[in-house]
């Protein structure tokens, strides 16, 4: 069976109605009961679940960006000896994926350019993904496609079309679970579009994450009109607002999904060697090395420019605690306190001028008593590509090593014992001394900035903020809720269109 529960209840609740009206029942109870009793039934809500609404490029407009925008950008920067990869995850009964196939050949025989190209297309209805691996539909599904595309990538057959071998050939159509099974991994081009606006947004925002570490730095996610990345909006940036599609962020920040997939299984019914997925066996070098990473190397954070962690490494918790009341990503909020002046001011710095910051000696408490940790803050682009994210690394020196390593100050010799220990605290009330002054200075350049007029009061835009973010939180719940009752009426449609047609069939007989 498939887990429906991290489905919207509201769409759940109208599919079972239906199919309750269906069978003339009034009662859950005898619903309930019709299920245990019938597979066919238990077959047909399952079936209703799944709304497989698609069609040939399915709003054009967005299609038309695709042809002129994102396709030639896939193959600009394309290494002609790798294969440009594409997943397209729901894909239905194949329709949409055939448009993007037909844009990618359309575009490569035009540049006459033979790159090669994986696309793998997969849907959870495993009907569904049959008839798209056979690629025949009805006339009237065919209808937007036009008379040179029908030529050129069809074939006539009885009833309507069929796409041409060629085409097919193109695509790996396979059953896919997006929640439960590994993903296709270092994508160009993730498409997965009008299957978010059924899920919860928990589960939409774990998937934002997942597209996020299955697409390469720099590839590009195309998603349905009525979705959006929601809390995940810093993981890529918007290449066609309109139409959802977005280009993944070039930093290498990781974000957790917390989606735990099955071992990864050669995808059921895929025609050609299935391809790897995210979890891959690991070498025993690769083994040794996250090994070494996960013991030896310091425990660091990653965050971006607003301060928000995004990434904790293991053994970070010397250095962070969970502070009270709301949960926060703030790092400055939960960091112990002796840290909070220092990595303020070295993250500013390192962000903006884009260089590594260190500041040794500084200290803290913790359960366990007094600590001194060195600080390096490092940005993790460069000057030609700067990046809005840093790596924060803590190291805890010991007295006796923080004396090795501070070198005497300027005009003073080696100096032994107490002398030494009195450099030494000299030395650390001059570093303190610096980021008080740093601090000062990033205070007064935002004070100069707000009585220019640049910053009203910053309380006011954050409250501002909120109300608008918690507006545009339940407008995008009405719209995808707007969305997915569209679609659930476009599918009744299609299925009363075609009772009318064998009605009027039956008519017809009747007259004859
Ligand atoms: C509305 S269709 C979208 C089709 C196409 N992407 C489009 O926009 O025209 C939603 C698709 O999501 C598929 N689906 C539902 N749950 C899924 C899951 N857990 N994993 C993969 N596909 C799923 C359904 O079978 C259905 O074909």
């Amino acid at each position: 069976g498939h887990d429906f529960s991290s489905y919207k209840k509201s769409t759940v609740e109208r599919r079972i109605a239906r199919r309750m009206t269906v069978n003339e029942l009034d009662s859950r109870q005898s619903y309930l009961a019709l299920l245990e009793e019938s597979q066919l039934e238990a077959h047909a809500l399952y079936q209703e679940m799944l709304i497989g609404v698609t069609a040939f490029f399915r709003d054009p407009e967005a299609f038309e960006v695709l042809r002129t925008e994102l396709v030639p950008k896939l193959f600009a920067a394309a290494d002609p000896e790798e294969p440009v990869r594409i997943w397209h995850a729901c894909c239905a009964t194949g329709e949409e994926v055939y448009s993007l196939a037909i844009l990618v050949r359309e575009y490569l025989d035009e540049q006459g350019l033979s790159n090669k190209l994986l696309i793998f297309a997969t849907d959870l209805d495993e009907v569904a993904v049959s008839r798209a691996r056979a690629g025949c539909y009805p006339e009237a599904g065919c209808t937007g496609l036009g008379e040179g595309r029908l030529a050129r990538f069809f074939t006539r057959v009885e009833g309507g079309y069929q796409v041409a071998k060629s085409l097919r050939e193109m695509i790996v159509f396979a059953r896919h679970n997006l929640i439960k099974d590994p993903p296709f991994s270092r994508l160009d081009l993730l498409v997965c579009r009008n299957f978010l606006i059924y899920i919860t947004p928990d589960l939409q925002r774990r998937l934002i994450a997942l597209f996020h570490r299955v697409v390469r730095p720099g590839g590009f996610l195309f998603l349905g009109s009525s979705e959006t990345l929601g809390s995940h909006a810093d993981l890529f940036l918007p290449v066609d607002k309109k139409w959802k599609i977005f280009s993944r962020h070039c930093s290498g920040a990781r974000s957790e999904s917390g989606l735990i997939f099955a071992a990864p299984a050669p995808l059921a019914g895929s025609r050609r060697p299935a391809e790897e997925g995210g979890c891959q066996a690991q070498t025993p070098g690769e083994s040794v090395e996250k090994l070494l990473m996960e013991r030896y190397s310091p425990p660091c954070v990653i965050v971006n420019d607003r301060y928000e962690v995004v990434h904790v490494s293991t053994r970070s918790s010397r250095f962070l605690e969970v502070p009270l009341g709301e949960p926060t990503r703030d790092l400055l909020r939960m960091v112990r306190e002796g840290l909070r002046p220092a990595l303020r001011t070295a993250i500013h710095k390192a962000l903006t001028e884009q260089t590594q910051v260190v500041f040794r000696g500084q200290r803290l408490k913790d359960e366990s008593g007094q600590l001194t940790v060195d600080v390096l803050v490092e940005p993790l682009g460069d000057a030609h590509a700067p990046s809005r994210l840093a790596m924060v690394i803590f190291e805890s020196v010991s007295p006796a090593a923080l004396q090795e390593s501070m070198p005497p100050a300027a005009g003073h010799p080696q100096l032994p014992g107490d002398e030494r220990s009195k450099d030494l605290l000299i030395r650390q009330l001059e570093d303190q001394l610096q980021i008080h002054h740093e601090q000062l200075r990033i205070t007064v350049e935002q004070l100069e900035a707000s009585s220019m007029g640049l910053f009203s009061s910053n309380e006011e835009l954050m409250s501002i903020n909120e109300e608008f973010q918690s507006t545009n939180e339940e407008l995008q719940s009405t719209n995808e809720e707007l969305e997915t009752s569209k679609e659930e009426l476009q599918s009744l449609n299609e299925e009363l269109l075609t009772v009318n047609a064998e009605l009027c069939g039956k008519v017809e007989e009747l007259k004859r």
